[in-house]
């Protein structure tokens, strides 16, 4: 049985160390193909493994086509716009994820975004603190979950929308249920986002949404940059001169914000959130560990793909 791990922005060595166990222990061989510039790379070490271990790298029709013998790829994180899910299943290849491992890692750098921005990037001058002030979570998955029991820490009140979520989670993080999206957006200085990527939310944080948010409005992406609408982005940027966006990673229009707005944007230069050896254990850990049980008794639990 051979197992590729493909990284393009490698697990931390710590990591692939107690991944390789995993498979030793099972007799699998373990492949790596780290910091790779170009999919014909990928192309090329994917043609004779029977899994695949991925984080955001692109596994399009292209890659499953040119994987012959792959039965099964978990993307080592939660995001999986990356994956195609269809060329999947029509090659009757199994893609699962592995939701929830790297989350605290993802809310951590979302504090750690807001405390840096909230006190002038240390720079000397007054800042503000961030208790008693208003958070709101744009989904409530996993990573918002994290976020809502740091921001209690913090002393902030925290509400948060998502519609798929019961009232029953919502009371176990002691968080309010927002009924509209509107609302969150209005009463929440901070507002975090935690939605997937897809069809239904890419570009859906607009300029109605954004230019409810209450003075000195601080909008923190550590989602997708695709989630927002980036015109309307530029639009409140220019209209609210009280409006801060921080972003793990900085949006395609990046370069026209920090010409003209310094000091009120932080935009990482690569995806961050996930970049901790904690979280590239959990994450690795868990897809070696689902490759495993998949291959011995046929467990699906994470798939996503019908
Ligand atoms: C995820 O979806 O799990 C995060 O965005 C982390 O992505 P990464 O593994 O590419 O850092």
């Amino acid at each position: 049985m051979k197992i590729l791990i493909a990284t393009s922005k490698p697990f931390a060595p710590v990591a692939v160390e107690q991944i390789r166990k995993v498979f030793e222990t099972e007799g699998y061989d373990l492949a790596l193909l780290e910091n790779y510039q170009d999919t014909s790379e990928l192309l090329t070490a994917v043609a004779d493994a029977d899994a695949l271990i991925v984080r955001s790298d692109l596994v399009n029709a292209s890659v499953i086509d040119a994987a012959k013998q792959l039965r099964i790829v978990v993307r080592a994180g939660a995001g999986y716009d990356n994956i195609d899910l269809n060329a999947c299943s029509e090659r009757k290849v199994v893609a699962m994820n592995t939701p929830g491992q790297n989350a605290n890692a993802v809310a951590e750098l979302a504090f750690e975004m807001m405390l840096y921005q909230a006190r002038g990037g240390f720079a000397g001058k007054t800042g503000t603190e961030l208790r008693g002030k208003t958070m709101g979570l744009h989904g409530f998955g996993n990573v918002a979950r994290c976020m809502a029991r740091i921001a209690e820490g913090f002393g902030m009140t925290v509400s948060a929308y998502d519609p798929f979520i019961s009232d029953e989670v919502f009371s176990e993080y002691n968080v309010k249920k927002c009924e509209s999206i509107e609302k969150l957006y209005t009463s929440s200085q901070y507002v975090s986002l935690h939605m997937p990527a897809n069809e239904k939310t890419k570009g859906s944080v607009g300029y109605n949404l954004l230019s409810g948010m209450p003075e000195d409005a601080v909008l923190i992406n550590t989602a997708r940059k695709e989630v927002i609408n980036e015109e309307a982005l530029l639009k409140i940027f220019e209209d609210r001169p009280d409006f801060k966006y921080l972003s793990d990673v900085a949006p395609d229009c990046s370069s026209q914000i920090a010409g003209k707005y310094p000091g009120r944007f932080i935009f990482t230069l690569k995806k961050m959130g996930a970049q901790t050896e904690e979280a590239n254990i959990n994450a690795g850990i868990a897809a070696a560990r689902q490759i495993v049980d998949y291959f011995k008794t046929g467990n699906e639990q994470f798939r996503l793909n019908k």
